[in-house]
């Protein structure tokens, strides 16, 4: 990206709870802006509480440390060393070979995830340990141990190779977080079928766009998902979705809600037929390291969501670790994920990685605060949760919600809260601490892990490490074990401790995706142009003088709304495609609950006899459907402006930045030299300073 194209295009985010972007959408070696990251430079160390300490993987901070060096020394010994621990029917013969970003780890090692994940349990004799303890929103409930999972799981893969679904075929699976995503998810892995989860909250227009790009043979749904006391109807999307995507030979249709259903007969088989008439036992198919595992798709920087693929073992290997470090779990500990199964870090920290170390863990169905704001605390007390992942945007609810929401609750247990996502401003981080740990005595407290990471890293990969690093709040901690990253300027030359720069990669590491599906180009042009040789987070971030990383916010056109990376491309091409708009932009401003929300800007191609006012609220409104129904309700704008002309530059591109900065604060600071009609920032600036001064709504 050019220093013009960053100017026009960039989205530096603005940090939570904080100023807006700064001058320059693009840092390259500056201070801090004021007000912005250095307001979350809190530089107290806090470190690991008494219970968390004596279960890390080492007695001594000291034997750590110099365990710790010699893993930076040499990276891929210690991701050999993380693998050994996980099983393989045959070694692998080379470790590593290439650079990124071609690259291949543990080349002829042959394993299964499936089998890494529930048949290593079982055969450890721990078949009857609960695997999943699932509650629905309403209440329901459901316990499924290692052994049921592990029939069940078999049973399916048979049900699936039984209806032609092999090696490499793709399988989509759309439903929400039940117990037959587990088992999906599994028996694909255990026959080699790439899985793509969808998300439950898009639209019928959204999940076609997917399946038209992934050409799933099977697609794997739910009748309905429970979300705020109402049925989402899940099988009557996927109709209008899947209407003639010609790879669709069947739709596996899980009974969960009781819905009614009209059934395709040839096409749609029931879930629970299937599953009665196959047998348990399934021989795991043996996957190469770095044979496809699965797609999942995500915004970037253009219009249309990306297939990222992973390697079934590398992502094992990753996230296996990642949750070794990040959360420490063992088959004791009762764990809560409380992400949807719809975005990665489920997989990363409940389907894959929190099952590799045979946990048990709650799997819950519904909206975190339904049908009372305090439904989270009422989950960890039911189930007696003592580890729990979550986003910010979900602990800056509770805080929202206060002290009075934790009366009557006893979270005594909880002595780990993980989160990723968004930026964690310090005040939510102290606040969780001194609220949700109040029940916890001194020296073992509720302890706090910011991690950061993306779909394309797939691990959370810099964090504190439970039990033997310190936090501090709001920084995401230390590059975990086997991460090389640097904060570079913009020719790619490493930046000293303080200053604000880009966030790159510099070595390859098991878990990177490998590809984008159908399209590598876009995968080279994404990630590794911009630095060649290093992957390419499109993060600012400063890295301080204790090695910590603080993540400032994207540099590109994704922005993160309450922990749900959307892309402004996606939505402006949506605006674009009514014939009443003639351009649009959109940016994110800062709220206090989900620390970003879209906001849009249109210019309406105007008709003859057009009135004003009126006519655009309903404009608004129609455009803000349009949204919903491209992409789903967690994209709806938080307001629209329909405004007459927008800020650009000389060669006409649209300057977000002085948009964003308008709307975040109400007037520009920023540089508007390359400004080229002032009297349209002016209008923009007319029209949402009544807003920018208001507190932002967080109705969903
Ligand atoms: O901007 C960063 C932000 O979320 C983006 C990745 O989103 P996604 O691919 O949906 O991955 C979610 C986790 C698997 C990043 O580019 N982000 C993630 N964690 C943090 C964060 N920003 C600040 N602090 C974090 N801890």
């Amino acid at each position: 990206m050019s220093m013009a194209e960053a100017e026009d295009r960039g989205r530096g985010t603005a940090v939570a709870g904080g100023s807006g972007p700064g001058e320059e959408p693009v840092p390259s070696g500056e201070e801090p802006a004021a007000g912005g990251v250095r307001r979350l430079l809190e530089n107290r160390l806090v470190p690991p509480g008494r219970s968390l300490r004596a279960k890390a993987a080492f007695s001594s901070v000291a034997a750590f440390e110099t365990w710790w060096e010699r893993s930076r020394v040499d990276p891929d010994a210690y991701w050999a060393e993380v693998a050994s621990e996980l099983e393989w029917f045959s070694p692998w013969q080379v470790r590593r070979e290439g650079e990124l970003p071609d690259f291949r780890y543990f080349v002829g090692g042959l394993g299964n995830v499936s089998t890494n994940c529930i048949d290593r349990h079982v055969r450890a004799g721990r078949g009857n340990q609960a695997a999943i303890l699932w509650e629905g929103e309403d209440g329901a409930t459901r316990v499924l141990t290692y052994r049921m999972l592990l029939d069940e799981v078999g049973r399916l893969a048979n049900a699936l190779r039984a209806l032609g679904v092999g090696r490499g075929d793709v399988v989509a699976i759309y439903m929400s977080n039940i117990p037959e995503v587990f088992v999906a998810v599994h028996a694909c892995y255990r026959i080699g079928a790439l899985y793509s989860v969808i998300f439950a909250g898009f639209s019928a227009e959204a999940v076609r766009q997917r399946l038209l790009d992934a050409q799933p043979k099977v697609v794997v749904v739910a009748d309905g998902s429970r979300r705020r006391g109402q049925v989402l109807p899940l099988k009557a999307t996927l109709e209008r979705a899947a209407a003639g995507i010609s790879s669709i030979e069947h739709v596996v249709v899980v009974r969960h809600t009781g819905v009614e259903l009209p059934m395709t007969p040839g096409r749609d088989l029931w879930y629970h037929e299937l599953v009665a008439a196959a047998s348990p036992d399934c021989p795991p198919e043996p996957m190469e390291a770095n044979e496809p595992g699965f797609i999942i798709y995500t915004s970037g920087t253009e219009s249309k969501p990306k297939g990222v693929v992973h390697a079934g073992m590398g992502f094992l290997v990753g996230t296996y670790a990642n949750v070794k470090w990040a959360l420490g779990l063992t088959p004791e500990d009762v764990y809560w994920c409380t992400a949807d199964v719809g975005w990665l870090t489920f997989p990363i920290f409940a389907l894959v990685g929190g099952m590799a170390h045979g946990v048990t863990q709650v799997v819950y169905e519904g909206a975190l605060d339904w049908p009372t704001p305090d439904r989270l605390y009422r989950i960890v007390e039911r189930w007696g949760v003592n580890k729990l992942f979550t986003a910010p945007t979900a602990l800056r609810m509770l805080r929202r919600l206060g002290e009075a929401g934790l009366e009557g609750h006893d979270l005594s247990r909880l002595e780990l809260i993980a989160l990723v996502g968004e930026p964690l401003d310090p005040e939510t981080w102290n606040w969780v601490r001194d609220h949700l740990g109040k029940g916890r005595p001194a020296g073992d407290e509720l302890f706090i892990n910011n991690t950061y990471g993306q779909t394309e890293t797939a691990t959370a990969w810099t964090c504190s490490m439970v039990g033997l690093t310190p936090a501090k709040p709001g920084s995401a901690g230390q590059p975990l074990p086997g991460y090389v990253a640097r904060v570079v300027d913009e020719h790619g030359a490493p930046l000293p401790p303080g200053k604000q720069g880009y966030l790159i990669i510099t070595h390859p590491f098991p878990s990177l995706a490998r590809t984008v599906w159908g399209d590598h180009g876009r995968y080279l042009e994404t990630y590794f142009r911009r630095f060649p040789g290093a992957y390419f987070t499109a993060d600012a971030a400063v890295q301080d003088d204790d090695g910590h990383i603080w993540v400032v916010g994207r540099v590109d056109d994704v922005i993160n709304v309450a922990g749900h990376r959307l892309s402004t491309m996606e939505m402006e091409a949506a605006l674009l495609d009514h014939p009443r708009v003639a351009e649009a932009a959109v940016v994110g401003a800062t709220d206090p609950v989900k620390g970003l929300v879209p906001i849009a800007f249109v210019v309406p191609r105007r008709a003859a006899g057009d009135g004003e006012g009126v006519e655009e609220a309903a404009l608004a409104a129609e455009l803000s459907r349009r949204i919903v129904d491209a992409i789903g309700p967690i994209a709806r704008p938080e307001r629209i402006y329909v405004v007459p002309t927008l800020p650009k530059t000389r060669s006409g591109k649209i300057m977000r930045r002085l948009l964003r900065e308008a709307v975040d604060q109400g007037s520009v600071h920023g540089d508007t030299s390359a400004l080229e009609n002032p009297e349209a920032l002016e209008v923009v600036l007319a029209t949402v300073r009544p807003a920018a001064g208001a507190e932002p709504s967080t109705k969903s």
